[in-house]
C-alpha cells in the first residue's frame, strides 16, 4: 500500500514548522536607522516578485516581533539579502539581544534611515506599502524604491540550517 501524500496535522504546532522548513528560502534582514538607534528583524518569509507595478515584496512578521512595532512607521526600509557565509552575521541580528545585534557589524545608512549590511547578496530599499491581517503574522507589502545586486551568492534556509547554492 502506497503512503498517502498528506494526512490531518492536528493541533501539533512543531509538525507544521518541521514540514515548512523542507521548503527553501533566502533570509533577509529589514533594518533602520532611527535617531542613531539601528533596529534589525531577520526574516526567511521574505519574498520578491509579489508585483513588478508598483514593485511590491513581501513579508510575514510575527505580531509578538517588537522591533517590528519600532520599524513600521519608518520612512524607508534597509532590506539586505544575506549572501554566502554570512549565517553567523544572520544569528547575530537575529539574537534575543537587541542593543548587541549590530555590535562589529558593517553596514551603510541612506539617508532617509534605511541600513544595508555589506556583502549582502542584495539590496532594496522599500517603503511600507500595505499591511494586513494573517492570523499570528502580518502580512506587510513593502514597495521597492531603489535596488542593487551584491557579488555574494546568496544564502539559503533549509531544513533551519544554512546551505549554499549548487549547480543542478
Ligand atoms: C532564520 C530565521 C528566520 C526568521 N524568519 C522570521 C520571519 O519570517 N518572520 C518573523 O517575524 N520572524 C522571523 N525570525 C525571528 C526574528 O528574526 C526575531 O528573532 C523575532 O522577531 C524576535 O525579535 P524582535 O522581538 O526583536 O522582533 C527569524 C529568525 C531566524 C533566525
Amino acid at each position: 500500500m502506497t503512503q498517502p501524500k498528506v494526512c490531518a496535522f492536528g493541533d501539533d504546532p512543531m509538525v507544521v514548522r518541521n514540514t515548512f522548513a523542507q521548503f527553501p528560502s533566502g533570509v533577509a534582514v529589514l533594518a533602520v536607522d532611527i535617531g542613531g538607534e539601528k533596529h534589525a528583524l531577520v526574516a526567511s518569509s521574505f519574498m520578491v516578485g509579489v508585483s513588478l507595478e508598483p514593485c511590491l515584496v513581501a513579508v510575514a512578521v510575527q505580531k509578538s516581533s517588537e522591533t517590528w512595532g519600532l520599524i513600521k512607521d519608518a520612512g524607508s526600509l534597509g532590506v539586505s539579502i544575506f549572501g554566502r557565509g554570512q549565517g553567523d552575521l544572520l544569528r547575530k541580528l537575529a539574537s534575543k539581544d537587541r542593543a548587541a545585534r549590530f555590535e562589529q557589524v558593517a553596514i551603510e545608512v541612506g539617508d532617509e534611515g534605511a541600513v544595508f549590511i555589506e556583502d549582502a547578496a542584495l539590496w532594496l530599499e522599500c517603503s511600507i506599502h500595505e499591511i494586513s491581517d494573517a492570523g499570528d503574522h502580518w502580512m506587510a507589502l513593502l514597495e521597492v524604491k531603489q535596488l542593487g545586486v551584491g557579488e555574494s551568492e546568496p544564502l539559503v534556509w533549509h531544513g533551519a540550517k544554512f546551505r549554499e547554492l549548487v549547480d543542478a
